[in-house]
């Protein structure tokens, strides 16, 4: 197919869609402004002697304010309202119960240490100093997290026959044919009033780089999109590089509107990480310095503020203290009665949740590594399931645990939120056969989180595209908030850590200040 400047440019504005993927962008904070990064408390040890803080909620916000404030001689409760501390960082294996408002599933995944799922933070990009600090301090051992495998597949149903590509094509030839078309352009002089000759000279040279062109400086395929055959390399022939895919397809698939260049997006950059071993290493090493504050199965009832403090009352007793820090989800805090402002009422109730599922199956072989030498990274689909990540770890072993799906956007959140657990599997394997043929038959056991519908989460993260809501970054009486939810990182680790940090500094001032 040839292609015009024109007709491409008018093409890409013309798209459609453009608001759907702004969306999409804003739900997985692709869009979003970069953190405000609040300073790690550096507090004197024994500040905080005589005064007590009650901590609403043990996910990693919690136990990190607990053990900062511990630290510094601080009396911590904290209120737990499930069985379990961690929150949305969570890891499955054999015998784990999800629960959610519809029911229990049990895990049935075999025993091994690799064959574990984390059904809620995953990823650890390098910049997120503060939790990997924790990381650090506590003995965390850490591994690779790919997000980007050039082995691993883009599939659209009405393209390229509805047959799955391979990543390393796909990039191969967008880049290649951007090249030669910005080359023509430059080489045609279009350009001529934003360049010198000097600089069309290199350009042009850099665009043959790029795009891997032809000294005609034309897209022709390139053997970075690998050999045609069995075999991705040529091996000990001399082999034949992949025809390019049809640029009317890649125009028309959804790749290009922000799947290709993901891991560009600042929080998906390489270097990424997940703990060894399941992402809940994390908070074992806060459980191990401050878990013998949690008071499990504590649901909160009731926030109010007192003369000298606050009062929180439970399902089991009330406790009294000098501050709250409270991390308890927006969608779950704006139905709990307390004293709060009607600013701040207003911001709780205004928070939207991401209605994000994750579902996770055994598979009796990795036919990912076998069949397709995919190691790790994730396949895109325009279906529901939206992802398939393979496993950063365990490679060749018996076994693996894939995650069969990753939603974030709302419509396919809420319908297979809205499914029961069997049918979510049966689901997610019918999409699944459309990127790997035979699937079904390869797994072995499945398990879904629909985070909406977990008690005492009621939803993913927020969704982001409106900033961070400040009135959460401020006290309310002797109530201070934090939570991923308080800061302009929803959906990660970092936030939560970030927004304990800012909690715990504010605290410190007012104790001072007294
Ligand atoms: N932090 C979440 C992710 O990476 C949103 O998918």
């Amino acid at each position: 197919m040839s292609l015009t400047r024109r007709n491409f440019l008018q093409f890409v504005g013309t798209a459609a869609g453009a608001e759907a993927v702004h969306l999409t962008m804003q739900a997985l904070d692709l869009a979003g402004a970069g953190a405000a990064h609040a300073a790690p408390p550096r507090l004197l040890g024994g500040s905080g002697e005589g005064t007590s803080v009650v901590i609403l909620g043990a996910g990693v916000s919690g136990l990190a304010a607990a053990y900062e404030l511990s630290k510094a001689g601080y009396r911590c409760t904290i209120l737990e309202a499930t069985g379990r501390a961690g929150g949305r960082n969570r890891t499955v294996r054999a015998g784990d119960w999800v629960e959610e408002f519809g029911g229990r599933q049990r895990v049935d995944f075999g025993e091994a240490d690799h064959l574990y799922a984390n059904l809620g933070a995953a990823r650890i990009p390098y910049h997120h100093r503060a939790i990997l600090g924790y990381c650090r301090e506590f003995g965390v051992e850490l591994e690779v997290f790919t997000n980007d495998n050039r082995a691993a597949l883009f599939h659209d149903r009405e393209r390229f026959g509805g047959k799955p590509v391979v990543a390393r094509q796909v990039i191969t030839d967008t880049r290649g044919y951007v090249a030669e078309l910005l080359a023509k352009a430059v080489g045609q002089g279009a350009l001529d009033s934003e360049l010198t000759g000097e600089d069309k000279e290199r350009i042009l040279e850099m665009l043959v780089s790029y795009g891997g062109l032809n000294p005609d400086r034309l897209y022709k395929g390139s053997n970075r999109g690998g050999y045609r055959g069995a075999q991705v390399h040529a091996g000990l022939k001399t082999g034949e590089v992949n025809a390019p895919l049809d640029l009317g397809e890649i125009l028309q698939a959804d790749f290009w509107r922000y799947k290709l260049h993901f891991s560009h997006f600042l929080n998906q950059n390489p270097t990424l990480f997940q703990p060894v071993g399941g992402m809940d290493a994390i908070v074992k090493g806060f459980e191990k310095r401050v878990g013998r504050l949690i008071r499990y199965r504590s649901v909160v009832k009731e926030i109010r503020q007192t003369a000298g403090g606050v009062r929180v009352v439970t399902g089991n007793g009330a406790v009294e203290a000098d501050f709250a820090v409270c991390t308890i989800p927006a969608p779950v805090l704006k139905d709990i009665p307390g004293d709060f402002s009607p600013r701040t009422r207003a911001a709780i109730g205004a928070i939207g949740f991401v209605p994000a599922v994750k579902i996770a199956f055994q598979a009796r072989r990795r036919f990912w590594e076998e069949d397709h030498a995919i190691y790790g990274g994730i396949s895109w689909t325009d279906q529901d399931i939206t992802q398939i990540w393979y496993p950063p770890y365990g490679y060749h072993r018996a076994r693996g645990i894939i995650v069969g799906g990753y939603i974030w956007d709302d419509a396919p959140g809420l319908r297979y939120g809205g499914m029961t657990p069997p049918e979510r599997l049966r689901a997610a394997i019918a999409e699944g056969e459309r990127v790997h043929p035979g699937y079904g038959a390869e797994l072995e056991a499945g398990v879904s989180q629909s985070w909406r519908e977990t008690p005492f989460q009621k939803g993913g993260w927020p969704k982001s595209g409106h900033g961070p809501p400040e009135a959460l970054q401020r006290p309310d009486g002797a109530v201070f908030f934090a939570g991923d939810q308080a800061t302009a990182l929803p959906g990660w680790q970092e936030g939560a850590a970030l927004a304990a940090h800012a909690a715990v500094n504010a605290i410190h001032e007012r104790v001072r200040a007294k």
